[in-house]
């Protein structure tokens, strides 16, 4: 495996070797879980070569305490990548992503990025579309790999993606969950195991959403979460939604012609953990 500090040694290696193929693209911010490497295994079965980058976006961080506390985890991230036959890793300093300023473009997402995420995360999605905007134009993949987990960015990656009219076909990958059920994600490290036993709570109460979205009305769906999440003291609930899985509207009565899902967003022990789930 391959590791590349700068971009420019990187898009000469890439253009000598496999100009006319393949390339498939994974970017992380690392703490590497096996929820980034499905991802990087479905990669691997499109492509002729994968690149995955390893990179801590300080611009998508509405909250420097986040990210500080983010996880980095450089060395163990390499031998996980050596271990599923990653090709390429990217991983870049904030100077290389940033030459001038650090900061974020303004992008237009129709909305997409005022709900959820971007409602309690202001100006974070403006930080993820700069970010991967910079790494395509470097790495300039055929396929780029997003996972469900954050299925609000995924869209909003289709949507710039396709209004600025990159040439990359952007794949969605299903959420990798630990044996419980609970969505792999890096901030689970800090949870102590007590509480990361209990923050299964929110795959169950998603699960519960699913079960009875065909024969319950919403105002009931919406009611019988949030009394539940009330009466856990362990855990604060953020947001409950069933949105239009193309819009991220929230639902207002159900159109059986329509997608909708289920998000959640919740703390426990301070951690923030967001998860949904396809209706
Ligand atoms: P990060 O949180 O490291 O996630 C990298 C990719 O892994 C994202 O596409 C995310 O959706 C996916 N992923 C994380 N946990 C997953 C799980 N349990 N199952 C499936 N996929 C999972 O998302 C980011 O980094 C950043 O915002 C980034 C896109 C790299 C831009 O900085």
């Amino acid at each position: 495996m391959k590791v590349f500090r700068e971009g420019a040694p990187l898009q000469v290696f890439l253009a000598k070797k496999y100009s006319d193929q393949n390339i498939g693209f994974v970017p992380t911010m690392g703490a590497l879980h096996k929820g980034h490497l499905s991802l990087i295994e479905q990669a691997k079965e499109n492509n002729e070569i994968v690149v995955v980058s390893i990179f801590v976006n300080p611009t998508q961080f509405n909250n420097q305490d986040d990210l500080k506390k983010y996880p980095r985890t450089l060395n163990d991230d390499i031998d996980a990548l050596k271990g599923v036959q990653c090709d390429i890793v990217y991983v870049p300093n904030v100077k290389e992503i940033y030459p001038d300023e650090e900061t974020s473009k303004n992008f237009n997402f129709s909305g997409l990025e005022k709900v959820m995420e971007g409602k309690y995360r202001p100006g974070h999605f403006n930080g993820v579309g700069t970010v991967v905007k910079r790494l395509f134009d470097i790495v300039k993949p055929t396929n780029a790999y997003f996972g469900e987990k954050d299925y609000q960015q995924l869209l909003i990656i289709k949507k710039m993606v396709s209004d600025l009219k990159i040439p990359v076909k952007i794949i969605s990958c299903p959420i990798f969950r630990e044996k419980s059920g609970l969505a792999m994600s890096s901030r689970n490290e800090r949870l102590s195991a007590q509480y990361r036993e209990k923050a299964v709570v929110i795959y169950k109460s998603l699960l519960k959403i699913k079960a009875g979205f065909n024969n319950k009305t919403l105002d009931e769906l919406y009611e019988e979460i949030n009394s539940k999440f009330k009466k856990l003291p362990f855990v604060e609930l953020e947001y409950f939604i069933i949105a239009d899985a193309e819009t991220l509207k929230k639902a207002k009565t159900i159109n059986t012609k329509k997608k909708y899902r289920a998000f959640i967003a919740a703390y426990i022990e301070g951690v923030r953990l967001i998860d949904n789930i396809a209706l």
